[in-house]
């Protein structure tokens, strides 16, 4: 993609990881770099579209040209996304949305061996899956990219986020072991309804070219 094929495309990208707040100094969180969903904006940007980058707290800076909102717990992410997906052609959700968040944060810090206070047991309750609450209000014409980030069974796992997620396109890859998280570079699957094939190993930034010509498929 060296041409503008994206012009007059809006493209909404969901990168790094969210946190999600225990007390004012504490907070859950994962080892999400960003550096995907960050290589898919500049790569959008560059091809001419108008990008929407909804981003938790990463160590990169944010691309030019490009519309960047920083949120930080997941159910903020879903907010700021939700926004941008009503108007988006593709949506892409790169993003390692914490799975869980403390039941209830502390307006003051939790401190041990105080009265009422046990850190050895924190209450958690779900996030919202921001990619399964936005497409499932997906119109025809838009095209939905998720991600299946697995330790193990990479592909069934993918096939089945696939139609649980109502996505068009699941971008599979192995986690763990100095894999993928904070790395350069990635070895993916593409799964869709049609086709399930693997990617060599290539930079992000290759494979975010990669994953907005596969996006573009969907709309020929
Ligand atoms: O279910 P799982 O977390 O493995 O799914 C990963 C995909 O779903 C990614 O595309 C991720 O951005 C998205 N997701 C989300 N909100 C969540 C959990 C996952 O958007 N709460």
């Amino acid at each position: 993609g060296m041409t503008h094929d994206l012009a007059g495309r809006r493209v909404l990208v969901t990168a790094g990881p969210t946190v999600e707040p225990l007390d004012p100094v504490r907070y859950l969180t994962n080892r999400s770099s960003g550096k995907t969903g960050y290589a898919l904006a500049r790569a959008a940007a560059r091809r001419g579209a108008e990008v929407t980058l909804v981003s938790g707290p990463v160590a990169l800076s944010a691309p030019e040209g490009v519309r960047t909102v920083h949120v930080e717990s997941a159910r903020d992410m879903l907010v700021a996304a939700e926004a941008a997906f009503a108007t988006a052609d593709i949506a892409v959700f790169s993003a390692a949305v914490a799975d869980v968040r403390p039941k209830e944060v502390a307006a003051q810090k939790l401190k041990k061996g105080t009265e009422g206070v046990d850190l050895s047991t924190i209450e958690l309750v779900e996030n919202p899956d921001i990619l399964a609450t936005l497409a499932v209000r997906k119109r025809p014409e838009q095209v939905v990219v998720g991600f299946a980030a697995e330790t193990n069974d990479v592909i069934a796992n993918a096939q089945k986020k696939l139609s649980t997620k109502h996505a068009d396109l699941i971008v599979g890859n192995e986690v763990g072991e100095g894999r993928a998280f904070g790395t350069d570079d990635n070895e993916v699957w593409f799964v869709s309804a049609e086709e399930t094939y693997a990617l060599p190993l290539m930079s992000k930034d290759r494979l975010a070219d990669e994953i907005l010509d596969k996006a573009l498929q969907f709309f020929k």
